[in-house]
């Protein structure tokens, strides 16, 4: 594939990637990241203009991470959109893209891995055996080979933005890791590069888990009992037309424990299969 004409710079190795953000660091320059697996939307591109807002130098990282994907998912199916990537991040911009293989970042002989024990327990975690480990993983990787001051990461995979603050805390990793709000089609769908795979007729079912999560979020700070909300819930989602819900369910929003009468910030979690998606979406109770 022929390389798109721009500014960015394209580095695949850590070398390069060291020596690019060594010049800037000697320059004085704040460095923000942005971790994504490609496949570029608006959603990504919120996260860029964060991460423009928050430091000097931006780089944004795409490796589709074959660690978080178990073995009956869709690493192959992943979309992959290298030259639309380069053009939209040339666009917004950006001064340096990573993108290594992974024998870069999996070479030979290579044998570490992060588990962030508890936090990745429960919601996707159980449905999904070992893909936090290897967000973990990947996440450590990512900010150790660029040792930025801000990594950038969007709510909408909230699980996986507090796995990453307990890592980048239990690790002593000097970087802010920063949440943003989750970007939305106008009719509520959270924007993933997994929408791709809905058809027409699942496109229109799909907007349903927003309305839904958010009634459900309306009702527990109204004080109804959450556990019986959450099966109505379920079985709302169903008769809208979702294949299957793996769960909803109301959550501490900084710990992910189950919720207390405590009165903290709360968050209403869910995901669920419609057609070759699995969509997942999350909203704090308010
Ligand atoms: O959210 C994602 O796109 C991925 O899980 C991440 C954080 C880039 C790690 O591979």
């Amino acid at each position: 594939m022929s390389e798109p004409v721009s500014s960015l710079t394209v580095v695949r190795d850590v070398g390069s990637l060291r020596r690019r953000i060594k010049a800037w660091r000697s320059a004085n320059r704040s460095i923000a990241l942005v971790p994504t697996m490609g496949a570029l939307h608006a959603g990504h591109l919120a996260l860029v203009e964060r991460a423009k807002a928050l430091a000097d130098e931006v780089v944004v990282s795409i490796f589709v991470n074959p660690t978080q994907f178990g073995p009956d998912e869709d690493l192959s199916a992943y979309p992959r959109r290298e030259a639309d990537d380069w053009n939209l991040l040339a666009a917004a911009d950006v001064g340096l893209l990573f993108m290594p293989d992974a024998s870069v970042m999996y070479p030979d002989q290579f044998q570490t891995e992060v588990r962030v024990t508890q936090v990745s327990q429960g919601l996707c975690g159980d449905h999904r055996p070992g893909h936090f480990d290897g967000v973990a993983t990947v996440v450590a990787k990512l900010l150790l080979q660029s040792l930025p001051d801000y990594a950038v990461f969007g709510e909408k995979d909230f699980q996986q933005l507090v796995v990453i603050q307990r890592l980048v805390a239990d690790l002593d990793i000097p970087v802010d890791i920063v949440g943003l709000p989750t970007v939305r089609e106008t009719d509520g769908l959270a924007l993933s590069s997994r929408n791709a795979y809905l058809s027409e007729s699942e496109r229109a079912i799909a907007p349903a888990l927003y309305r839904e999560i958010s009634a459900v979020a309306l009702d527990i700070a109204n004080g109804v009992d959450v556990a019986a909300r959450c099966t109505d819930a379920a079985a709302a989602l169903l008769k809208a037309g979702f294949d299957a819900v793996e769960y909803i369910e109301a959550r501490e929003a900084a710990t992910l424990a189950p919720l207390t009468a405590s009165g903290g910030p709360a968050r209403v979690l869910a995901a669920v299969a419609l057609g070759k998606a699995r969509l997942i979406d999350n909203v704090s109770v308010p």
